[in-house]
């Protein structure tokens, strides 16, 4: 029951049924708002679009009426495997004893996101029902954690999922949003980017990576996805590629990788509420970034109006120069983000992440902390040598999915 007397009904969503009743609560609806400017997220008609690449999803509607029938709220939620710890692998029988080396402990893991109640029908628990049904659901299906993200200052969902629904606190990474500018910039010459096949790319992430926290089990299924544009390997000037065999057996010095996620095809994004000043402000450096690319001015892109982005995401490497590798990959998918028409560049690291040094950003567009919230749904879990993930300490790095993002 919402208000007093009112039923309210969960189920699950109707693409025919639903969609304008859905899209005009994501209308109503500002999520991060700090002060009046609010940030406005256009789904492009398909309200499944930040779950539907994962192996399992649903998306939910409460309806409140009985003749007249009115969508109120919805929620989304995903599940995959994932990495939650690390172990030593067990020594075969003519194994060496210093052979053991660390490998992946998954775990079942459900992402809820997109959690939305009209502004006119809040603080009548209809927020608390949709995800109590959610986990019903993610539970039947298996997953052993469910998991949420928000901005650290949403006091409602925060207050909601930890007083109501028991979730703790558990990661806090940054959102770094950096502007694509109307010119292009110019990447070291002391640095050479190869594109790595898919199957190359695999083979490196799961080899090198497998054990960060939120590795997806089915990366290649995240790498062979036709919005992924493609992984991107850093290597000194007249480093010679011979495969990630050859790589990973004898690598250079320093090296860096990232791969790019083209969510613009996905969703749009609008900053609305910003003063008249600000606007032109915003105008007046496009213009002379336009008219002067080679002056190499740092401009405002148009944020005002719907705009894509993509998204960086497998960020790795190694070496001295890493983080000067990682700011080649970064200038180098802006590029890319500028030729395809984006307004922003964005990833998501770890707070402890090294090679966030690398990563060019601009804090008003970023968000320093979002918070990550975690509960352990059930009992039978499959992770017993790492214990209880929820209690678990930050690793340096983690691996955010660009299918959720
Ligand atoms: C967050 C949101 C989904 C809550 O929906 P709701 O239907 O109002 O939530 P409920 O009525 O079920 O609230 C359950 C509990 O959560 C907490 N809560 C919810 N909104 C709150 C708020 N604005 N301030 C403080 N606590 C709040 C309260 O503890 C509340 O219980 P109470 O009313 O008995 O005190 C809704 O405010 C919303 O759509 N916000 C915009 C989108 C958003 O931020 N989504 C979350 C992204 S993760």
């Amino acid at each position: 029951m919402g208000e007093e007397g009112v039923i309210v009904v969960v189920r699950e969503f109707d693409h025919e049924k639903d969609l304008l009743g859905v899209e005009d609560v994501e209308r109503r609806c500002e999520v991060g708002s700090s002060g009046k400017v609010s940030l406005f997220t256009d789904l492009l008609g398909d309200p499944i679009c930040r779950v539907r690449h994962s192996p399992a999803f649903l998306m939910l509607v409460a309806e409140m009426g009985t003749e007249e029938k009115e969508i109120v709220g919805m929620i989304r939620g995903c599940i995959k495997t994932v990495t939650c710890g690390k172990k030593l692998s067990r020594k075969g029988k003519n194994s060496h004893q210093n052979s053991a080396k660390p490998v992946p402990v998954y775990t079942k893991v459900a992402y809820i996101l997109g959690l939305r109640v009209s502004p006119s029908h809040r603080r009548m628990g209809i927020g608390l029902k949709l995800v109590s049904r959610m986990e019903e659901w993610l539970i039947e299906n298996g997953a052993e954690y469910s998991y949420i993200a928000t901005d650290s200052d949403n006091l409602g969902s925060i207050r909601l999922f930890t007083y109501k629904c028991g979730y703790s606190k558990f990661r806090t990474p940054s959102i770094l949003v950096n502007p694509v500018f109307a010119h292009r910039v110019s990447v070291s010459h002391r640095v050479n980017i190869i594109k790595l096949t898919v199957s190359d790319a695999e083979c490196l992430y799961r080899r090198r990576f497998s054990t960060t926290e939120f590795f997806p089990r089915d990366i290649d299924s995240v790498l062979n996805n036709k919005l992924s544009l493609g992984t991107f390997l850093a290597v000194p000037v007249g480093f010679a590629w011979k495969g990630s065999d050859r790589f990973m057996s004898a690598p250079p010095e320093s090296w860096a990788v990232i791969s790019v996620w083209n969510c613009k095809d996905v969703f749009k994004l609008e900053i609305r509420g910003a003063s008249s000043v600000k606007r032109m402000l915003a105008k007046t450096t496009r213009i002379v970034d336009r008219a002067l690319p080679w002056l190499r001015l740092p401009s405002i892109p148009e944020l005002f109006r719907p705009f894509g982005l993509h998204f960086l995401y497998g960020l790795g490497g190694e070496g001295p120069h890493a983080v000067k590798m990682m700011k080649a990959l970064c200038w180098f998918a802006h590029n890319l983000a500028k030729e395809r028409g984006c307004g922003v560049v964005a990833t998501e690291v770890s707070s402890r992440e090294p090679l966030r040094l690398g990563v060019p950003y601009w804090r008003t567009l970023s968000c320093d902390e979002d918070l990550w919230c975690i509960k352990r749904l059930g009992e039978d879990y499959s992770d017993g040598s790492v214990g209880d993930w929820t209690k678990s300490p930050p690793g340096l790095s983690i691996f955010v999915d660009p299918r959720e993002f």
